[in-house]
């Protein structure tokens, strides 16, 4: 292992959502830099399947079951981060689901539902993680939003509109957060190959649909023309979470294949 594969060596984190997707590449990729890392997620048998696994490769993991949106577990997430780590360093806030329910369907409480999981967990779990993270001299939090935090598409009301929080979140903690040391930062990634990107009417994968293959590949919506494998993501992550980062606070970085760049 190089130098700066252990660049994250003593620190402590943890990261929501972790059992699988980009949260588990997230984990590894803490776990490969030498970092402690509690993986949170909701899903007990596939958690505890991703934290066998990268615990057999040598990394130094835990698994703890739990709903980032019941305010006890964040309490007691917060308590196995001390008993189980020491401490913490830092937090990646990841969980969400997928919603793409159209307006003349979306109810009040499919909406309500969505904020509460992929936005405003992610506020009350760094409140709950703050105690631990304020007594850290390289204190990070990074949050997972998306390419449709700062754009919107067909049937994403629900899900654009949390992660744009996620979004404002991200400055307006950077700039609280800031006389405690706490630097905050977020990721909005474009496509990327997860279990999230079945169709949930279940014909697919979106990422093998005609309507993809043309307008995102063929015609270079996507300027890098593919989608990402999490790893990816897990990797332009990393320079959040660590020392590098030391001057950067409330910012975005989109990881997208320059979706973004585009119209
Ligand atoms: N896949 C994509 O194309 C894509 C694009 C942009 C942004 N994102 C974002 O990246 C993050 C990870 O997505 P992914 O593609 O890996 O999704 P995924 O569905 O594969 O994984 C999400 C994980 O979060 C967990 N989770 C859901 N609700 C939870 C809760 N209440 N408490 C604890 N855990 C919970 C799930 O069990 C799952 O393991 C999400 O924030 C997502 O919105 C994904």
């Amino acid at each position: 292992m190089t130098e700066d594969l252990r660049s994250l060596a003593n620190r402590r984190a943890l990261v929501t959502g972790a059992a699988r997707g980009i949260g588990a590449a997230i984990a590894a990729e803490l776990a490969r830099r030498g970092a402690a890392v509690l993986l949170v997620d909701i899903d007990g048998p596939e958690l505890d399947a991703t934290t066998d696994s990268l615990s057999r490769g040598g990394a130094r993991v835990h698994a703890f079951r739990g709903d980032v949106t019941a305010e006890a577990e964040l309490a007691e997430m917060a308590r196995t981060a001390q008993a189980r780590l020491g401490g913490l360093d830092i937090l990646v806030n990841n969980a969400a689901i997928l919603d793409a329910t159209p307006l003349d369907a979306l109810t009040r409480s499919r909406y309500a539902e969505v904020q509460e999981i992929n936005q405003n967990a992610a506020l009350w779990t760094a409140k709950a993680m703050l105690p631990l993270l304020a007594a850290s001299p390289h204190a990070r939090i990074v949050n997972i939003a998306s390419i449709l935090g700062i754009r919107g598409t067909t049937d994403s009301l629900a899900y654009a509109i949390a992660k744009g929080g996620v979004v404002n979140m991200t400055r307006a903690l950077a700039v609280d957060l800031a006389p405690k040391g706490v630097l905050v930062n977020c990721i909005c990634p474009g496509f990327v190959d997860t279990r999230m990107a079945i169709l949930p009417d279940g014909s697919g994968h979106e990422h093998e649909a005609d309507w993809f293959r043309d307008v995102y590949i063929k015609y270079g919506r996507i300027p890098l023309r593919r989608p990402a494998p999490p790893e990816e993501i897990a990797r332009a992550t990393m320079f959040f979470c660590g020392d590098d980062c030391s001057y950067v606070t409330g910012q975005i970085l989109l990881v997208d294949g320059g979706i973004s760049a585009t119209f």
